[in-house]
């Protein structure tokens, strides 16, 4: 039994303590928690929150260790537009951020944040982002008045007093305050997903703070992630010359054993998590890929000369509907147990289901509003111009990383891992071919700068549209995405053996619609040549754009694919190309203040190889 009370301190830091008083004294708490992140405690928050209606255990037998539950219909995203860059000066933010200037938002914070946890335990939230004590990790202390971030941290990162321990050595930690913004008076009776219709996601890059205000969910609430992990850590990563990337980790090892690291950037919805927990095509004997992220990269120069990263998170946050045995085995043995399933549905044996986990649906579920769910209903909403789903689009499973069956030896390494390449793509129907490579690293920056994915959301006139994500940072860069690039382009000063740099487009599609590329598994054979490359066992063909494979280049075998069918995925159409580079221009023409020369000259040499 654990007779640890809860509201004594678990560090003795001043900084530490002083600021937990003023969030307290500023919010109200009934009751504050020092998280030690013991099993304990963990279990008996999970079943606080059993008794509260927030979660439903799952059937031990069938999902061991796993938790459900289901959000308010309006807490089901990131919110990028009430998300706020608040640095002391505007062009500091830069074009592709909203900025508040940071005097006024902590006034207007300061307001709302006002006795916003009355009636909640205030929960004082220790976090390494990064294997504890590694060089590369950062530290951050979450309050949270959300007993479901907190267990939810817990899978995502490494939390409790070790890392106090941390902070009382004199460690750094960046202060990050959450609410979900609903206040309980005396004798007032909890919702099971308290939340504000208000929401702001704030940042504060100078002082190095974050402020989460109104919502419990994901990004928004699990503040080490996209706050911390993207915003917070790519401006301390430019002020002391590292990088934090929106990008996957992976190995591959070939059958001699030789491993090579590559680390990739795609826009969200992008099957990033599929890509991290590849499979080899059978016909690739003794080929391996190991996952070390899927989603954050950390990456630092080494003192060897070359970039090492870690995977700063500890858990997988990842999109469910889609992933099933088919598409990701990794995935589905990862979420297996010990895991916290947000807003897909219920089954009647206590289980979990989502859109394209089976091939049949079961006979009946739970929704993720609540409501009772069949093949015939689902069918009779679309008709009526509903969705129809069981699960919300963007509900989502926190498991933990260890649990990967492919999850690389090397994952926890303080030092973390060498990166021979880094891989950018997007979702494109036309123009991108399968594969290219940069000539060199500016050229590869310029690659990561413009690229850009079509948009698949529903809303009128925007389908196929393509939205310029710079690395995949677009929503996640806490400072002005031009001096980001100049940092990109900096690396080149303080980083010998540079990591070579590609893009690749698994979604090009005939002019009938279907795709060219099968994807999945056979992406391993673009991974083969992209490591061949870096490790000069392969050539490559100069073309305007970039270098390319040559058929005979990439490995083949077990997979029919003419000669003709791989023209068609790489095929170079001049007006497509014309028409790329213009809506480049109209994107950097938004970013023109600041832009990095180096690439304004990157995109005239394009236009004069075009
Ligand atoms: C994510 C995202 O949830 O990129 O990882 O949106
Ligand atoms: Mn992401």
């Amino acid at each position: 039994m654990n007779t640890r009370n809860p509201a004594t301190p678990l560090s003795t830091n001043p900084k530490l303590l002083k600021w937990v008083e003023e969030i307290a004294q500023l919010t109200k708490p009934a009751a504050i928690h020092w998280v030690d992140g013991s099993k304990e405690e963990d279990e008996a928050l999970c079943g606080q929150l059993v008794a509260g209606g927030t979660f439903i255990k799952l059937n031990e037998k069938l999902w061991p260790g796993c938790y459900y539950a289901k959000s308010d219909p309006g807490d089901v995203a990131r919110v990028e537009e009430r998300t706020y860059i608040c640095s002391v000066k505007k062009d500091d933010a830069g074009p592709t951020n909203n900025w508040a200037d940071p005097v006024e938002m902590k006034a207007k914070l300061k307001g709302l944040f006002a006795g916003s946890m009355a009636g909640r335990t205030m929960y004082v939230l220790p976090y390494s982002m990064g294997p504890i004590g590694s060089p590369i990790s950062q530290i951050g202390v979450e309050i949270t008045d959300s007993a479901y971030v907190v267990v939810s941290m817990r899978i995502m990162a490494r939390i409790g007093k070790a890392v106090f321990d941390q902070i009382d050595k004199g460690l750094f930690f960046v202060p990050c305050v959450h609410t979900v913004g609903a206040p309980l008076a005396a004798g007032q009776k909890d919702v099971t997903w308290p939340c504000n219709k208000e929401k702001y996601i704030t940042h504060f890059p100078e002082t190095r703070e974050i402020w989460s205000f109104g919502s419990g969910y994901g990004g928004n609430a699990l503040l080490g992630k996209k706050c911390y992990a993207l915003r917070i850590a790519s401006t301390m990563a430019r002020d002391e010359g590292w990088m934090a990337e929106h990008m996957l980790i992976l190995g591959v090892e070939n059958p001699k054993g030789e491993k090579t690291y590559v680390a990739a950037a795609f826009p969200s919805a992008c099957g990033k998590t599929n890509f991290a927990m590849l499979i080899p095509p059978a016909s690739f004997k003794g080929w391996k890929i190991w996952t070390v992220g899927d989603d954050i990269a950390w990456i630092k120069p080494n003192k060897d000369g070359r970039l090492y990263a870690i995977n700063p998170e500890a858990g997988f946050f990842g999109v469910a509907p889609g992933t099933s045995m088919k598409t990701n085995p990794n995935a589905m043995l990862s979420l297996a147990k010990n895991t916290i399933f947000t807003n897909v549905a219920l089954t009647p044996e206590g289980g979990v289901w989502w859109e394209g986990m089976t091939d049949t649906p079961p006979a009946e579920l739970i929704d993720w509003k609540g409501n009772k769910w069949t093949p015939e209903i689902a069918k009779e909403a679309k008709a009526a111009g509903k969705d129809g789903l069981s699960s919300h689009p963007n509900s989502r499973f926190a498991a933990p990383a260890s649990q990967c069956p492919t999850i690389d030896p090397a994952w926890e390494n303080p030092e973390g891992v060498p990166i021979s390449a880094m891989i950018f793509g997007g979702r494109r129907a036309t123009t991108m071919p399968l594969v290219f490579q940069s000539f060199n690293w500016t050229h590869g920056v310029y690659l990561g700068a413009t690229m850009g994915s079509e948009m698949t959301a529903a809303a009128a006139g925007t389908v196929g549209q393509v939205r310029r994500d710079p690395m995949a940072m677009l929503p996640f860069c806490g400072y002005n995405v031009s001096d980001y690039f100049a940092h990109w382009l900096s690396m080149q000063k303080k980083v010998k053996f540079l990591p070579a740099i590609f893009h690749v487009n698994w979604f090009r599609k005939s002019t009938d619609g279907k795709f060219l590329w099968p994807g999945f598994g056979d992406n391993t054979r673009v991974l083969k040549w992209i490591v061949d490359r870096v490790n000069g066992q392969t050539s490559a063909v100069e073309t305007p754009i970039g270098m390319i494979p040559k058929y005979e280049d990439i490995d083949w075998t077990g997979l029919n694919f003419s000669k003709e069918d791989f023209e068609k995925v790489m095929s170079f159409d001049k007006e497509a190309w014309n028409t790329e580079v213009v809506s480049q221009e109209e994107f950097f023409f938004k970013l023109r203040d600041r832009l990095p020369k180096a690439l304004i000259n990157e995109r005239a040499q394009l236009i004069a190889r075009l």
